[in-house]
């Protein structure tokens, strides 16, 4: 079996980050995850990822012998955006990982490197959106994600590119 390893995300990668949004949109394993026919027919999900690859996104797609995990970042706008947007140069991330591949590291490593390449690209910050029961709170607090706001059970959380610690 070959390692893990991250690579960017093109256009042809736009059914399996529509598969990982169904999973990270509904992340209750107890409820039956979408179909990507219906996570693009929903604008509440669809938006995170409609014409993929709109200028400023920028994604991630970890491999073993086939993708195993995603994470990626689009730029919203004050009019049009999801539920974690904190301001328009701030992208919001969304993130999954295939259920079967789920506590092995690769969504802190998918995670990692994502916040690596929007520094690179000159991003002051990320945020998301998570529902405050959703263990992935965790990972995001251990990365540097620290809570900004909160949306019936959602928290809005954001990430400084510039950190003290
Ligand atoms: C959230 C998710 C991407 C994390 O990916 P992963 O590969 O399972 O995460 P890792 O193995 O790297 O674990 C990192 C940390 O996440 C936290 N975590 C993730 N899932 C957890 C779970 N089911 N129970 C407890 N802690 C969990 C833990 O803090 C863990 O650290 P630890 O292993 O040192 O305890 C993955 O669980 C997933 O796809 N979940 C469903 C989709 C989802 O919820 N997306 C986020 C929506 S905001």
């Amino acid at each position: 079996m070959h390692d893990v390893r991250c690579r960017p995300a093109g256009p042809e990668d736009v059914a399996f980050l529509v598969a990982m949004l169904g999973e990270a949109a509904v992340w209750r394993p107890d409820k039956p995850t979408p179909s990507g026919d219906q996570v693009l027919a929903d604008p509440r999900y669809a938006r995170y990822l409609a014409g993929w690859p709109m200028r400023g996104d920028y994604g991630l797609i970890a491999e073993q012998d086939g993708p195993v995990g995603a994470a990626w970042y689009r730029i919203f706008t004050e009019v049009t955006h999801g539920y974690g947007f904190v301001a328009e140069d701030v992208p919001e991330l969304s993130i999954a990982v295939v259920t079967s591949r789920r506590r092995q590291g690769i969504g802190r490593r998918l995670l990692v490197e994502l916040i690596e390449a929007s520094v690179a690209q000159g991003h002051r910050a990320l945020s998301l959106s998570v529902v405050g029961a959703n263990p992935a709170r965790r990972l995001y607090k251990s990365v540097g994600f620290v809570r900004v706001g909160q949306h019936g059970s959602s928290w809005t959380m954001i990430r400084h590119a510039a950190r003290s610690n």
